[in-house]
């Protein structure tokens, strides 16, 4: 089942707003405060190549970029990620907590881009040298809801944030059927409730895999 026989990797999807960014935090705290070596990384973005790439995929006046050069981006980000810090960490025996990986291709632009699920796990195959998640917990919003918390934030990252209800509900549709072809993997976890409610469900889907 894992991915190596040192360290673990975790990561965490969702939709916009949806709060799982503060889950992957709390989950780094909580296993630090364990005295576990933890590593976060996030995408788009990471490692300061990827930060670069961020730049260009979530910047709203960057309105022509085509959906094929979205989803290079993303994996060229991803690319850079697994090579130069996740493997490396694994190696060394870290916990790698990521906040999205392929599965956010997958949904967003696979499904929610209409791209197609097998273009993204033939790039998948190219930019992540077999790396796949031993676990994936997946913060489950509705994609109204979640687009309210999103704009609520007032971050000027919003090209995909202002994309039309319609490609937010297929992303989020994709990551249910994530969630039933692959269900020892990917897990959905209820996003409604306290961060401290729903951090305490995630740990019981965590501590399994860390003992
Ligand atoms: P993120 O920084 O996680 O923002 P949020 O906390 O609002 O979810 O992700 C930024 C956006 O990038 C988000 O709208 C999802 C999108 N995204 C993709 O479309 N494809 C991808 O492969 C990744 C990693 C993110």
């Amino acid at each position: 089942m894992f991915t190596t026989s040192r360290g673990r990797f975790i990561t965490f999807e969702g939709p916009d707003g949806s709060g799982k960014s503060t889950q992957a935090r709390m989950l780094a705290e909580r296993l630090r405060g364990e005295g576990r070596p933890v590593l976060e990384s996030a995408e788009p973005g990471g490692t300061p190549i990827g930060q670069q790439i961020r730049r260009i995929l979530l910047d709203p006046a960057n309105r022509e970029l085509t959906p094929i050069a979205e989803l290079l981006l993303m994996f060229a980000a991803r690319a850079q990620n697994v090579e130069q810090w996740i493997l490396p960490a694994l190696a060394q025996g870290k916990i790698v907590i990521s906040d999205r990986f392929t599965d956010s291709s997958v949904a967003y632009q696979g499904a929610g881009r209409g791209l197609g699920w097998e273009t993204v796990v033939e790039l998948d195959r190219i930019a992540c040298q077999g790396l796949v998640p031993d676990l994936t917990i997946c913060v489950d919003i509705d994609s109204e809801t979640g687009l309210a918390r999103a704009a609520g934030r007032g971050s000027s990252e919003t090209r995909l944030e202002e994309q039309a209800i319609e490609f937010h509900r297929k992303a989020r549709d994709a990551y249910h059927e994530l969630a039933r072809r692959e269900p020892r993997r990917f897990h959905l976890i209820d996003g409604r409730g306290t961060p401290e409610g729903v951090a305490a469900k995630v740990w019981e889907e965590i501590a399994p895999l860390i003992t």
